[in-house]
């Protein structure tokens, strides 16, 4: 009885004391998700728990508007003036608790949380991944044309038999063979379109650390202890990571051996890397440089890996529904036959189907849905024109939210490449200020215009010469599933090929 009591009455105070602390909080004006927000975390956890948040956030915004309490210091933010361009610029740093929960391992540049740290580090690994030497470089270009001829080896036998073909895994192969390449050199590259085994260990490894992120990033202190101990940090199959990590010193041990007499019209990632690391701290110890550089490397590669082969094959699955898209883009593709001065590289930026298919595909079917948290510096941040926010707040956007939200993009649900070729100069500017696949501000994503190259002359592959439609007999939930890495639900999307020419 006298425990009931004392239950009743400690309750009685904590609901006074959150209700005085709310009325004092600068957050008390913005709408709330759900009338407990501004007393307790639960309802957010609950969602993120529950693999609903990034949907939840695309409902709310539309009922609640572009500012949404989501938390007791908490915020959703959906719209780029006022909104994302602020909280998304290198005065915020990132919320230590979600990063720290979201990955096994940190140290790398995705992990970083103050600025100045971040700062340093993405000066020394960005140049290779900028837009003009992406353009240009001729490692890629042979890692590309070497993947390539595999794909189109494998596309004539699945042609030719009538194969049911599980995308995601060929997309996730031919992601994996180029970005390790690209990185490693084509000595080192792996040739998982040829021998899928290496993939298959990748994607063992991906998918245990992926199951417990829900948790992982909704469970708080002292019970993402507890969550590490049913599963959350315990390495997955050691095996098959006893392979991965083997393999990772083995090409990380070659590119450091051939790295004195590398001509650079062959240079790989790593020496890029290498030299970068070396003239930032030239005592930097051999050992704690090259295990820098391998949990760049291995984060390039799953970002790779995983998130280009989500947009490569969600392209090929659109692409199987609607056949008139399919024929025009075939159409545009044939154009590349004509004789031309320039790269397949720089033709790319010449056609405006493929760029529309793959940017409708981006907005529908962005493979990192978020939250992406920062927090408010000590000065405080005010949020479209009329939200004072206090230091502290953890804001974060959704990229699904941004991107189904019907004002900058009507019908959101649709998949309609039109809709990138339709409109005027200035609208069109509008939507692409929407488009936040790969984020925005001093934290996005280097792999944009590796991405884009990649996943264009793959398609460019794929399309000049083979259709590709649905296998009826497929009956996968192809839904992509709501966490920070969003797969299809199925874990496989499955299409059959047709030979065109
Ligand atoms: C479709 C594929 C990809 C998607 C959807 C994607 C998405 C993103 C997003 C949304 C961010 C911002 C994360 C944040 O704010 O916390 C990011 C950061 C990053 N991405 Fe990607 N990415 C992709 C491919 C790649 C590739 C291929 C690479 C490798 C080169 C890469 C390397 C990185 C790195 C290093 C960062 C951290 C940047 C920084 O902190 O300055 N990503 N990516």
């Amino acid at each position: 009885m006298l425990a009931v009591v004392v239950g009743s009455a400690l309750l009685i105070l904590w609901i006074i004391a959150s209700i005085r602390r709310n009325n004092k909080c600068g957050l008390k004006d913005i709408p709330n998700a759900h009338f407990s927000v501004p007393y307790s975390r639960l309802w957010l956890l609950s969602i993120r728990w529950r693999k609903l948040e990034n949907r939840s956030r695309i409902h709310l915004h539309r009922r609640l508007g572009p500012v949404v309490r989501i938390g007791p210091r908490d915020v959703s933010v959906n719209c780029i003036d006022d909104g994302i361009r602020t909280i998304y610029s290198s005065k915020f740093d990132k919320d230590a608790s979600f990063y720290h929960a979201l990955f096994d391992q940190t140290g790398f540049m995705v992990t970083m949380i103050g600025n100045d740290e971040h700062r340093r580090r993405r000066r020394m690994l960005a140049h290779p991944y900028s837009n003009s030497y992406i353009l240009n470089s001729q490692t890629l270009d042979s890692i590309l044309s070497r993947v390539s001829r595999r794909l189109r080896e494998g596309m004539a036998g699945w042609a030719s038999t009538g194969t049911s073909v599980d995308v995601y895994q060929q997309a996730k192969c031919c992601m994996l063979d180029v970005a390790s390449g690209y990185l490693f050199g084509s000595e080192n590259a792996t040739d998982t379109l040829q021998d899928p085994g290496f993939e298959n260990d990748l994607t063992t490894l991906t998918k245990t650390t992926t199951k417990y992120l829900h948790l992982r990033t909704s469970l708080i202190w002292p019970m993402t202890y507890f969550s590490s101990l049913i599963g959350g940090n315990v390495l997955p199959d050691p095996v098959a990571r006893g392979r991965w990590e083997a393999w990772l010193t083995r090409v990380i041990t070659d590119s450091y051996r051939r790295h004195p007499t590398k001509p650079p019209s062959t240079a790989s990632l790593f020496d890029h890397f290498y030299d970068s690391f070396k003239a930032a701290d030239p005592d930097m110890p051999l050992n704690d440089m090259a295990s820098f550089i391998a949990v760049e490397c291995d984060d390039h590669l799953s970002a790779s890996h995983i998130g280009l082969g989500i947009l490569l094959s969600y392209t090929m699955y659109e692409l199987s529904r609607d056949p008139d898209w399919q024929r025009a883009l075939r159409k545009e593709l044939l154009t590349l036959a004509k004789p031309s001065d320039k790269s397949l590289a720089h033709r790319l930026a010449d056609l405006p189907v493929l760029d529309a298919v793959v940017t409708e595909t981006m907005r529908t079917r962005a493979p990192c849905p978020g939250p992406f948290p920062r927090v408010v510096p000590d000065s405080g941040c005010r949020l479209v024109g009329k939200f004072d926010v206090p230091g502290g707040t953890v804001v974060s956007s959704s990229a699904w939210a941004l991107h189904f939200n019907p004002v900058p993009f009507p019908s959101p649900e649709e998949w309609r490449p039109g809709r990138w070729l339709e409109v005027d100069g200035n609208t069109l500017a509008e939507m692409r200020k929407w488009i936040w696949t790969f984020g925005s501000g001093a934290r996005a994503c280097i792999g944009t215009h590796f991405s884009m190259r990649v996943m264009k002359e793959l398609l460019v592959t794929i399309y000049t010469d083979y259709e590709t439609f649905l296998d009826e007999g497929f009956t996968g939930n192809v839904e992509q599933e709501d966490t920070f890495s969003s797969s299809p639900l199925a874990g496989c999307v499955k299409l059959k090929f047709r030979r065109l020419t």
